[in-house]
């Protein structure tokens, strides 16, 4: 073997880069495709002739593996891989390192054998995880062995089961049996029906038509095993207090009103809870060896609480003020038995509230906030922020895929997630970052091929996320990758989502040039874009996308993918207007909601149009009727004003009832120019979005736009005038 001469993240360099595409686009695809792209990497042109029987085999004389624990610089998984033309060595210093450098080799062989290459790798993060929700939609054991198979593939290693919540306790108990035997089965499958519908009915196992199930503890401790065997550990979850409503419908004592069908939350203070808590977490270590085991902790409600004789008398005991505290008073309990048992606790960021519990790590999934709270008051964190990581979410245009909870999460936001940002942690804190999950819930996501449609291909850049240094990062690299990889998923039987022929519009406002440039991108690689800028519909004689395009004026830019001649999927539209409203004064008469203020005061007059979701910081929410002025500076003709709104009623934003426009030359008195109202249906759950576009002639100084509020939130951005 010839001695490794590792040039340290090589991958950036120009040649190499150039291979890597090259190879990746075409020629040899699965030669060097690599997800997640490893740490050193240098490659020697030719190849070591091997196939996957070879590789699988463990050990040979021209293919070896070595485990050597003094073996420096590769850590608890890393390896060292060399590949010549005479064969294979691959050292690590454990089992797991090994195992980590045979999925590189069976990613890179391709028809001529195994590429020869040096590779030095080793991962970013201790903590590579994904969740899945097994309580509101159950997954059969081999589904969950067939996404460890493919989650080992792309060196995770840890599977979180959220096995218990109101969908369906999901375990098989010894010391309550009702559990499962009343509280795993339901009436409906469908949860627009069961739950959103109100039904929320539980049914005894072996009720015809009944939806639901189980999983033993054997069938658990296969998965456990299986699991192991590649690397991945099993977190479990059970969830305390809250989230709980199938646990009342078997035990109903356990719940404030000792009735079932009255709320999620455990009685606190009725001493039962607590035995339950200790003898169901008993039988859950004996199942699961892992170390961290998770007791949930998220969105409890806590209004029974409030009025509950036996919580009530423990808060007086206690002298608590909160009902914060009489949550934080459980999970404290929690881990002092968790901890009893050698075990630790991780549970969802709502654990900090009403003080944190000494020892617990923490998820932070309601932002990144509470997750470098706990990192810097010494916490173990685990960064799963819902704005990137939730795979529920949609991940393309929601009118073009299925029913899905809401947000929007495309693989490139996933992918744009850095659980370290910058330098806004210290090396001491940032050691509690342990690293990065992302989770399914799977409310809306009924059987197996719909989980793998939501999971991948996102999970693979939630693998990069976790594994790769944040240096050698980068979508425009990925994305070509990711694309072989999406065959390769389809090839193994994985029903991931082909990616979108969307375009992605990015916007640059230059207030100095008085121009907003808008760059596009795709997801699918390699890709044709055509486009129009008068809002035609592009075809095969249109521009082809080659750079940014500059709009100094308005242009309704209408952008598509072509192969051969063929425009792929739906066009892609934006409009771009450099109007005269942007960054003009503008004075508020109603009440902003603090939580959507999109980034600042001017957002409706940036030049930025909000996208699909109304957490992009680009659309600006009122629980409030809108109520604005903007002041033109002068006494100026004004010939258009619009206003765009959006409506998605799941987490009740509408259209507003009307919109109408007022001019003043002096600030007080103002001239109604008109009033449009909504032409979208109130229970219209697609997402929709309504311009309302007045054309005149007017003068004036100051400019109103009045919307009403029909009920919930309204979001609009922006307002463009000319
Ligand atoms: C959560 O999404 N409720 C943790
Ligand atoms: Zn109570």
């Amino acid at each position: 073997m010839k001695k490794a001469n590792i040039i340290k993240h090589s991958w950036g360099a120009g040649v190499l880069c150039a291979l890597v595409l090259a190879s990746c686009a075409g020629g040899n695809p699965d030669a060097v495709c690599l997800i997640p792209k490893p740490a050193e990497m240098q490659m020697h042109g030719g190849f070591f002739k091997a196939d996957s029987s070879m590789i699988l085999a463990p050990d040979g004389e021209k293919v070896r593996y070595v485990v050597d624990s003094a073996l420096a610089g590769v850590g608890d998984e890393g390896y060292r891989l060399t590949v010549d033309g005479d064969g294979i060595e691959l050292k690590a210093a454990t089992e797991a390192g090994v195992f980590y450098g045979k999925q590189t080799l069976l990613q890179m062989l391709g028809n001529e054998g195994i590429p020869c290459v040096e590779i030095e790798d080793s991962p970013r993060f201790g903590y590579r995880g994904l969740h899945l929700d097994v309580s509101r939609h159950i997954f059969s054991k081999e589904e969950i062995m067939k996404l460890i198979d493919v989650m080992s593939s792309y060196k995770f290693n840890r599977l979180h089961l959220h096995l218990t919540d109101a969908g369906g306790w999901r375990l098989k108990m010894d010391k309550y049996p009702r559990l499962t035997s009343h509280g795993a089965f339901r009436t409906e499958s469908d949860w627009r029906k069961w739950w959103d519908g109100n039904d929320r009915k539980y049914l005894p196992e072996g009720t015809e038509g009944a939806y639901g199930g189980y999983y033993t503890k054997d069938d658990m401790r296969q998965i456990v095993a299986y699991a192991a065997d590649r690397f991945v550990t099993i977190i479990p979850e059970v969830e305390f207090p809250g989230h709980s409503e199938e646990v009342f419908a078997a035990y109903p004592e356990l719940c404030c009103s000792g009735k079932p069908y009255t709320g999620g939350d455990f009685c606190i203070g009725n001493p039962k809870s607590y035995e339950f808590m200790e003898n169901v977490l008993t039988e859950i270590m004996e199942v699961f060896p892992s170390e961290l085991i998770h007791i949930g902790g998220d969105e409890a409600g806590k209004q029974n609480w409030k009025t509950c004789p036996k919580c009530q008398a423990l808060m007086r005991k206690e002298g608590m003020k909160s009902v914060e505290e009489l949550q934080s008073h459980f999970i404290h309990k929690v881990e002092e038995f968790v901890n009893s048992k050698g075990r630790r606790i991780i549970g969802w960021d709502e654990i900090l509230e009403g003080g944190l519990a000494p020892r617990a790590s923490v998820m932070s999934w309601r932002g990144e906030e509470a997750g470098f709270k706990s990192a810097a008051m010494g916490h173990d964190v685990v960064m799963t922020p819902g704005g990137y990581m939730y795979l529920d979410f949609y991940q393309a245009f929601p009118n073009t895929q299925p029913y899905a909870i809401g947000g929007y999460t495309p693989v490139k936001k996933v992918y744009s997630y850095n659980p370290l940002p910058d330098d806004s942690l210290t090396a001491d804190r940032e050691k509690h970052i342990l690293g990065v999950q992302a989770n399914t819930w799977t409310e809306y996501i009924k059987d197996e091929k719909h989980l793998e449609y939501m999971m991948f291909p996102r999970a693979l850049a939630v693998a990069e996320i976790g594994w790769t240094p944040q240096s050698l990062r980068d979508w425009n690299d990925f994305k070509v990758r990711l694309n072989r990889h999406v065959e390769t998923l389809h090839r193994r039987g994985v029903n991931a989502f082909p990616l979108s022929y969307e375009i992605d519009f990015s916007m640059e406002v230059d207030t100095v040039a008085r121009q907003i440039t808008v760059a596009f991108d795709a997801e699918k690689y390699p890709a044709e874009i055509r486009y129009t800028t008068d809002g035609t519909v592009p075809d095969a004689s249109s521009p082809v996308y080659d750079k940014p395009v500059v709009v100094k004026d308005s242009a309704h830019i209408v952008a598509g993918i072509f192969v051969d001649g063929k425009l792929m999927g739906d066009v892609s539209e934006k409009k771009v207007d450099y109007h005269r409203g942007i960054n003009k004064p503008i004075h508020y008469n109603s009440e902003l909601y603090p939580g959507y203020m999109a980034g600042g005061m001017n957002a409706l007059l940036d030049g930025y149009r909000g996208g699909l979701t109304y957490a992009d910081q680009r659309w600006q929410g009122y629980l409030d009727n809108l109520d604005c002025v903007v002041d033109m500076g002068e006494q100026t003709e004004i010939h258009k004003v619009s206003s765009r709104w959006m409506q998605l009623i799941g987490p009740g934003v509408y259209q507003p009832e009307y919109v109408e426009l007022y001019v003043s030359d002096n600030g007080d008195d103002f001239e109604l120019c008109g009033k449009i109202d909504t032409d979208i249906k109130q229970d219209d759950s697609q997402l929709k979005f309504q311009e309302y576009a007045f054309s005149g002639n007017w003068k004036g100084r100051y400019v109103r736009i009045k919307a009403k509020n029909p009920k919930g939130f309204i979001f609009v951005d922006e307002i463009v005038i000319w």
